[in-house]
């Protein structure tokens, strides 16, 4: 029986990739490398010790998805595949509602057709918009996204809910991510934005490494402390047991649909980001204040008390893993 991880060569898929063979599952990983290296599994065996299959396939592709299921015993799928660029995704929104939406579907029609119903979801605490309350809980109103990309997470969450109501044989997880950032603290995986990048901490280590000038950082006239925005930086390790986790819920109580918040709790500005990394580095980032980026919100992190007590899951890493296991993955290359 082995646990299906679409996307699998990617950030978060190939951490949580390590934590299932760690935990002695058995895993197949599917991945067209859109975003993603093939160097990347080599690695994940380098770091366990473990082999797996793998299948180079693009997950809208149904017949060679079928044919993945017709050769191993998939017991449940965790679906890391998709596009998550916030700003390309406001350029090329059919895109991203056709590769995320259709493939989450040609995923879920597939898992049908072999009666494996076991589905772990990576959305996003993009899905709350502009929070109705902070923290945010699992129950907080959902909706009002500000972007395709954000959407997509919000109409697949949607989707699942209603798969589970027409058929409550399912079991259904859906993860709501926060800030992902840190890498595995061998070094030889991490997160590697193409192009220039969108988020926070990859920006921040490559003005660090020289690659660029300095951070822009969005606004500092939010009602934040620092007036710069806050948000619930998680480390990407604990991301990926709180994944391992999810799946032995879904194992071992199964039949039912499932809503968690994986963050830590704890709301960091970017200026704090910006010092804590100095700090754990020795490195200066040099950055100005520029104009708010359209569609950000002040502040977001998460209550992570509903994680604990169904998953028995906490965050256990601190800012200074983050910042250090960024940096380490940067300089390892
Ligand atoms: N920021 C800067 N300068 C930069 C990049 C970011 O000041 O160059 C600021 C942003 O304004 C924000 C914070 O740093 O206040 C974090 O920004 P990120 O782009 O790293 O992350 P976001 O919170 O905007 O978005 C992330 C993911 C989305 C996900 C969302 C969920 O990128 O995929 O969290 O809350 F949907």
């Amino acid at each position: 029986m082995a646990i299906l991880l679409p996307g699998g060569a990617g950030y978060i898929g190939s951490h949580t990739a390590v934590e299932l063979l760690n935990a002695g599952k058995e895993i197949a990983i599917v991945d067209n490398f859109s975003n993603s290296k093939p160097e990347v599994l080599d690695k994940i065996k380098q770091i366990t010790g473990k082999d797996f299959k793998f299948y180079e396939l693009d997950y809208l592709d149904r017949q060679a998805l079928e044919k993945v299921f017709e050769e191993n015993q998939i017991e449940a799928v965790i679906n890391f595949a998709g596009f998550k660029a916030v700003g390309e995704s406001v350029q090329k929104p059919i895109e991203y509602y056709m590769n995320n939406i259709t493939g989450a579907l040609t995923i879920l029609d597939v898992m049908r057709k072999y009666n494996c119903k076991k589905f772990i979801f990576s959305s996003s605490a993009t899905v709350y918009g502009e929070p109705e309350r902070i923290p945010l809980t699992e129950e907080c109103r959902t909706g009002g996204t500000t972007n395709p990309y954000g959407t997509t997470k919000l109409f697949i969450e949607q989707i699942l809910k209603d798969t589970y109501h027409s058929d409550n044989q399912w079991d259904i997880c859906i993860l709501r991510y926060f800030n992902p950032v840190g890498s595995h603290e061998s070094g030889l995986i991490g997160e590697e934005p193409q192009g220039i990048p969108n988020n926070l901490m990859p920006y921040i280590v490559r003005v660090a490494n020289g690659q660029l000038k300095e951070l822009s950082v969005f606004g500092n006239d939010y009602d934040t402390p620092d007036g710069t925005g806050v948000r619930d930086y998680i480390h990407v390790v604990d991301l990926a047991k709180g994944h391992l986790k999810a799946l032995e819920k879904i194992e071992k109580e199964g039949k039912g649909l499932y809503i968690y918040n994986l963050g830590t709790g704890r709301g960091y500005s970017v200026l704090d980001m910006v010092k804590a990394f100095e700090k754990a580095t020795g490195q200066k980032v040099p950055y100005k204040i520029v104009g708010r980026r359209a569609g950000d919100i002040a502040t977001c992190y998460a209550e992570t008390k509903k994680a604990k007590e169904e998953l028995n899951w906490g965050a256990e890493k601190n800012l200074e893993d983050m910042c250090r296991d960024s940096w380490n993955y940067i300089m390892k290359k």
